[in-house]
């Protein structure tokens, strides 16, 4: 399997001085194709600051990230930006949105900044929006959605360019279990089916045991790194499926 994502010897430092932070120390980590990866650990562990530094939104204070092999640190801004856009997919809640635009305008987005036509946009972003059930809602404006539903056109534009990479931080936080329960289906379909590598910040187990490895973070470090036994994989699975079906069940009888 090729090697997507590499970070060697990784620090970061926010403040200086005396109100200097190191909230990640020396990390390295190497990501590969097509796995799915939770990244686990209390509050303020540092989970979003390495998510948010492996997607190239934040630069390391010490250490390397290599994309496919190339030093990320290194290229110009420009590369940068033209890199996410066309390999990553994020579903941030903070990354939430242009307010006043259309959905359809906040799921075209990515594509907009590759400069494809007009006609293309239009039609991956409406497809995009059909895959999250909300292609009736193209035209409303993305500020009077549902949060549910908010969290569904983050999905839409982090699939609308078909990345190689889907970075979610708590893509399941705040969403009742069925919502919720699309979302993860989503992901893991795009993961098992077109082999996009997933990365993922939960403090959901169960969401953690379906990815193929957890990664735990602890003050900064790494703690623990396993690859998930199949058959946990599949009870996590199985939970999930039951207590959809129990939430039905409970709702038919309403
Ligand atoms: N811009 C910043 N300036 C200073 N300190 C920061 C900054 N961003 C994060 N930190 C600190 O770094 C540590 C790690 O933060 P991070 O957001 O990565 O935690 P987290 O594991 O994602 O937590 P949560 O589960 O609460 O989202 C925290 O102690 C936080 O206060
Ligand atoms: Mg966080």
């Amino acid at each position: 399997m090729d090697k997507v994502i590499e970070v060697k010897n990784l620090t970061k430092t926010y403040g200086k001085k005396a109100t200097a932070f190191t909230a990640l120390k020396d990390i390295n980590l190497s990501i590969y194709e097509g796995e799915s990866v939770a990244i686990v650990g209390k509050s303020g562990s540092g989970k979003s600051t390495l998510m948010h530094i492996l997607a190239l939104l934040d630069k390391p204070t010490k250490g390397e990230v290599l994309i496919d092999g190339v030093n990320a640190t290194k290229l110009k801004n420009r590369d940068l930006n033209k890199l996410r856009n066309e390999r990553f997919g994020f579903v941030f809640q903070q990354f939430f949105m242009n307010a006043n635009d259309s959905v359809l305008e906040n799921v075209l987005l990515p594509l907009k900044i590759a400069k494809l036509s007009r006609g293309k946009r239009k039609k991956q972003a409406m497809e995009a929006l059909k895959i999250v059930e909300l292609e009736q809602k193209a035209k409303n404006k993305a500020t009077n959605l549902s949060g549910g539903q908010k969290q569904r056109v983050c999905i839409a534009r982090a699939i609308v360019n078909n990345p190689k990479i889907i970075f979610a931080d708590e893509p399941t936080g705040n969403l009742d279990s069925a919502t919720g329960d699309k979302i993860t289906d989503l992901l893991f379909g795009l993961n098992k089916e077109q082999g996009v590598t997933l990365i993922i910040v939960t403090h959901d187990e169960d969401l953690a045991k379906l990815c193929n490895r957890i990664i735990r973070i602890s003050d900064g470090k790494i703690i623990s790194d396993q690859t998930v036994r199949k058959d946990s994989q599949k009870k996590a699975s199985n939970r999930r499926e039951s207590e959809a079906a129990r939430v039905k069940k409970a709702n038919e009888r309403k």
